[in-house]
């Protein structure tokens, strides 16, 4: 947990900005796998997390604006608990480490909250992701689910997207912490990487080094020699020689912040010709776009930016032709880049993505457009200093869109459809940082950058291959 002051002064400005009203915030409980006693890996909520840095599971907290009270709610642990779990702190020991004063049996949220609602007090929520806060919020306050949504607290959502968007110096060096975490479990797969091997065996390692370094994983590792499928996890076959191989990997520290980072390699160790034209202009793509981001910059002029790179260097090698800026106005691009460049990152992988993603990366005057590729961006507003951001462009040949877009003709006056047919056993190239917006400009997180430009990926695969394993 950070110091107490921290999520003391977070709790203050949140009620300033709330205003008036009881703020409720439903923690996260273990989840059973396939029965109650085997659970799937616990993950507290992360705006629990950011108010209060109690990471434990079956805890509420309310903060009275109006009383000028916080309570946390939760059960003291019973002989029956600390026979199988072992002890833990009481809750007043975790309370006082956040700066919380006043602890109560979970039980007894349901009264406050009846009283409060009786008393017609506004009661703050967020939208509830998980089905058991639905019911949690049925019991306490009344609301069928289908109720629910139009009871959501937009003045609380958009406090806290407010605080949540400016990452604090405390929480930098956190997330500092997790891109050096996933820079080495990018180090692990260049390495790893050879012809024969299987993507999980890969994987294995890969996750194997955030578990032993004490963190874990920010989100499931896409480890694939079909990199073409944006999210396919990884599977038991041999990569072969020939292809390219993506690791999209990231840790989450022990205080959940994420990091996001993606490498594309061969799994030969040596590029082909036309790996490297692929790649380089993939990379081409990233640094102008990370050299774009500053702040005032919208994040969409940014991925527009990002679809003109990818198809003037597609055109150079004859797979689009005509006038590149009239293709991307026409969003030819989509057929090769089908996803946005990038998202928020933070205590959320894809950040506060819970909480609406018109409130995260849209505004009242841009809004989300519903045509294929750009209502997958994340993020379109316009960067500020504190932003911290994934930037992540690709190439992707998917054999079932251009099989479609070439069965409609479509575009056909920018797409060479010929030249493409030769790639539709490509695959897909990726490569993602995560950069910090600055006053000036933006710059890289992580104290070293996972091996990037052709000679450094195949150097590195190289000298760790014929050196240190021998
Ligand atoms: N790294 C997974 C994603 O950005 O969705
Ligand atoms: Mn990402």
């Amino acid at each position: 947990m950070f110091d107490k002051e921290i999520y003391k002064k977070r709790r203050s400005v949140l009620k300033e900005k709330v205003g008036t009203g009881l703020i409720l915030f439903i923690g996260n409980e273990e989840v059973g796998m396939n029965y109650a006693a085997n659970s799937y890996h616990f993950r507290q909520d992360s705006t629990f997390l950011y108010y209060t840095g109690i990471d434990l599971p079956g805890l509420a907290f309310i903060i009275d604006i109006d009383e000028d009270k916080e309570i946390l709610f939760g059960n003291e642990l019973t002989i029956d608990d600390i026979v199988w779990t072992g002890p833990l702190d009481p809750l007043t020991a975790w309370a006082d480490k956040a700066g919380i004063t006043i602890t109560k049996a979970f039980k007894e949220i349901d009264a406050l909250l009846k009283a409060a609602k009786a008393a017609g007090k506004e009661i703050h929520f967020l939208p509830p992701y998980r089905g058991r806060h639905v019911l949690r919020l049925q019991e306490w306050l009344g609301y069928v689910p289908s109720e629910i949504e139009t009871q959501i607290s937009e003045k609380l959502i958009k406090s806290i997207v407010s605080m949540r968007s400016y990452k604090k110096p405390e929480e930098i060096a956190e997330m500092e912490k997790a891109v050096d975490i996933s820079t080495e479990m990018h180090e692990l797969f260049f390495t790893s990487l050879q012809p024969g091997i299987t993507e999980k065996f890969v994987e294995g390692i890969v996750h194997g080094h955030a578990l032993s370094t004490g963190n874990n994983l920010a989100y499931p590792i896409i480890l694939t020699i079909n990199g073409e499928t944006l999210h396919i996890l990884p599977r038991d076959i041999e990569m072969g020689k020939e292809r390219l191989a993506i690791c999209d990997a990231g840790a989450e520290t022990s205080m959940h912040y994420a990091g996001d980072l993606t490498r594309t390699a061969p799994v030969s160790g040596k590029f082909s010709s036309i790996q490297k034209d692929i790649y380089n202009i993939v990379l081409h793509a990233q640094l102008a776009c990370i050299e774009a981001c500053k702040p005032g910059v919208l994040f969409r002029d940014i991925h527009a930016l990002a679809g003109e790179t990818l198809l003037s260097g597609l055109k150079d090698i004859g797979l689009i032709k005509g006038d590149v800026q009239e293709a991307v106005s026409k969003d030819v691009h989509t057929l090769f880049f089908q996803c946005g460049l990038g998202h928020m990152i933070g205590l959320d992988v894809h950040d506060m993505e819970n909480l609406g993603e018109k409130y995260i990366g849209y505004t009242d005057n841009i809004k989300k457009s519903t045509a294929f590729g750009w209502k997958s961006l994340r993020l379109a507003k316009a960067l500020e200093p504190g932003f911290t951001l994934t930037v992540e462009p690709g190439i992707y040949f998917i054999p079932v869109l251009i099989d479609l877009w070439k069965s409609e003709n479509k575009l056909s006056q920018f797409i060479n459809y010929q030249e493409l047919e030769k790639f539709k056993d490509f695959g897909g190239v990726r490569v993602e940082d995560n950069v910090l917006i600055t006053q000036g400009g933006c710059r890289i997180l992580g104290n070293k950058i996972a091996p990037k430009t052709i000679d450094e990926i195949e150097a590195y695969i190289y000298r760790v291959n014929t050196i240190h394993k021998k």
